[in-house]
């Protein structure tokens, strides 16, 4: 007999249907619940909240676990590459030779923009945000590459999404090439995804440039590490915007949008400036105590999901430490107090009892500074490796047959109906 779970409420029982998936907690199918007894669920923030059925990322938080297409990520960034790891969340299956050959060649073949677009980039201010010029940039593509936006095209979409993750660092690139007064640099073909970002960003006209393996496959492992995450706040958001049948430039822009919070891909930023402002390892007693007092946040610490050490974080930590032996960084003073403010937090009691890990953000900063990038860059190359994972979700979505535009509900709390009143009798 099918598995049902029973709701008591105003005198009537509901039986609803309880489902399962491959791994993590049972679903109560709450589907039929406003029709058959006339009442909402109440869940603000989505804490126990499945808003969708999916195949392709899997986390269990508690055990710090976090699977792409069922590959744990640890093997995924040790010996897969950025585009295989993008080919496996948009198919499903890691690629064959062949299949991986045709998928590089689509990516790398696309990397440059439409001309025009560089010259969107003069109508910014030299000193804006670089997220704020790729949330512009991401959305204006939808005005530059009308031949993919038709969502009911299967190879429409395939194509987008390969525009998506081929144009996104060269649009980064030159968010971040803008900031400096520097001229844009083109893509080359002959390089690797992250050999090509790393030179649009860093090579100027006047020297030659040449690609540092070391550093080269750190950035690619970064893109990795930040390639999907499931339900979070900028992919829910990527999945309701197109939920209303928007093309995928748009709403990959909203994700964009949503990613930027301090409290999502905006941490990194964010626990880099906490870092420069703790400064020295004696002052780290002092900022704990600002924590436990509610003053501010240990940015790059806690997560909704995790309640154990971020999977990704171990891996980032590795990383860091490689990337600054590679550029001759061993002694970064910023090193040195992430390294103690995490051994004291991972021994207080406050953290311990809330089950505040390190999460991706807290080493990622160093390490990406240790790369040449400001702090401002930091979530513009969050956004870069989750395009994959949104717009492999945005398409999972659009070929779910289930579908339906998202609209949620609420507990209203307002005034009740009551009329209009004339100024003068106010
Ligand atoms: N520093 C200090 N206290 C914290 C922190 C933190 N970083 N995070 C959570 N807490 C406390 C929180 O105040 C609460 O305490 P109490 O129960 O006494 O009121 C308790 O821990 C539980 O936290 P919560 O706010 O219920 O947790 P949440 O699931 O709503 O928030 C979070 C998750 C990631 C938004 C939060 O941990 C946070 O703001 N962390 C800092 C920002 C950060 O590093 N974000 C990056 C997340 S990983 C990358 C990404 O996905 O974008």
């Amino acid at each position: 007999m099918a598995e049902t779970a029973k709701i008591q409420v105003d005198g009537r029982t509901v039986e609803l249907p309880v489902m399962r998936g491959t791994d993590g907690p049972a679903v109560v199918d709450i589907r039929k619940l406003y029709g058959d007894a006339d009442v909402f669920t109440y869940d603000p923030g989505f804490t126990s909240t499945a808003s969708c059925e999916s195949k392709i990322t899997f986390i269990d938080g508690d055990k710090g676990i976090l699977l792409h297409r069922g590959y744990p990520i640890d093997q995924l960034a040790e010996k897969s590459s950025f585009l295989e790891v993008c080919y496996l969340l948009l198919h499903g299956e890691l690629p064959t030779a062949g299949e991986f050959a045709q998928f590089e060649k689509n990516i790398i073949y696309h990397t440059m923009v439409h001309e025009q677009v560089d010259r969107f980039f003069q109508g910014f201010r030299r000193d804006a945000h670089p997220m704020a010029i790729m949330c512009g940039a991401v959305g204006a593509m939808s005005a530059f590459y009308h031949d993919s936006t038709d969502i009911n095209d299967p190879e429409q979409r395939m194509i987008s999404a390969h525009r998506l993750i081929a144009k996104m660092p060269t649009l980064a690139a030159r968010a971040f090439k803008y900031s400096r007064g520097q001229p844009f640099v083109y893509p080359r073909n002959e390089l690797s995804y992250a050999e090509n970002f790393l030179r649009m960003c860093f090579s100027v006209p006047a020297e030659d440039w040449k690609p540092n393996p070391v550093l080269a496959k750190a950035m690619d492992r970064i893109f990795i590490l930040h390639a999907d995450h499931e339900q979070n706040a900028s992919t829910s958001t990527v999945r309701l915007a197109g939920s209303s049948g928007a093309n995928p430039f748009a709403c990959i822009a909203a994700g964009i949008a949503s990613l930027w919070g301090p409290k999502h891909g905006g941490a990194n930023e964010e626990a880099l400036n906490m870092l420069k402002e703790i400064g020295t390892v004696d002052r780290i007693p002092e900022f704990v105590q600002g924590v436990k007092d509610r003053r501010y946040l240990l940015m790059g610490f806690g997560h909704r999901v995790y309640k154990n050490y971020d999977p990704r974080a171990t891996v980032m930590q590795k990383s860091c430490h490689e990337v600054l032996e590679a550029v001759g960084h061993q002694d970064d003073p910023l090193l040195q107090v992430a390294m103690e403010l995490e051994k004291i937090a991972l021994n207080d009691e406050f953290f311990v009892q809330r089950k505040l890990y390190p999460n991706v953000d807290f080493y990622s900063g160093i390490t990406l500074r240790a790369l040449g990038f400001p702090p401002e860059m930091f979530t513009v190359l969050f956004a870069l490796a989750r395009t994959v994972g949104w717009i492999a979700q945005w398409k999972e979505m659009i070929e779910d047959p289930s579908q339906k535009i998202g609209r949620p509900r609420q507990l209203y709390t307002g005034s009740p109906q009551r009329d209009y009143v004339a100024v003068d009798r106010r």
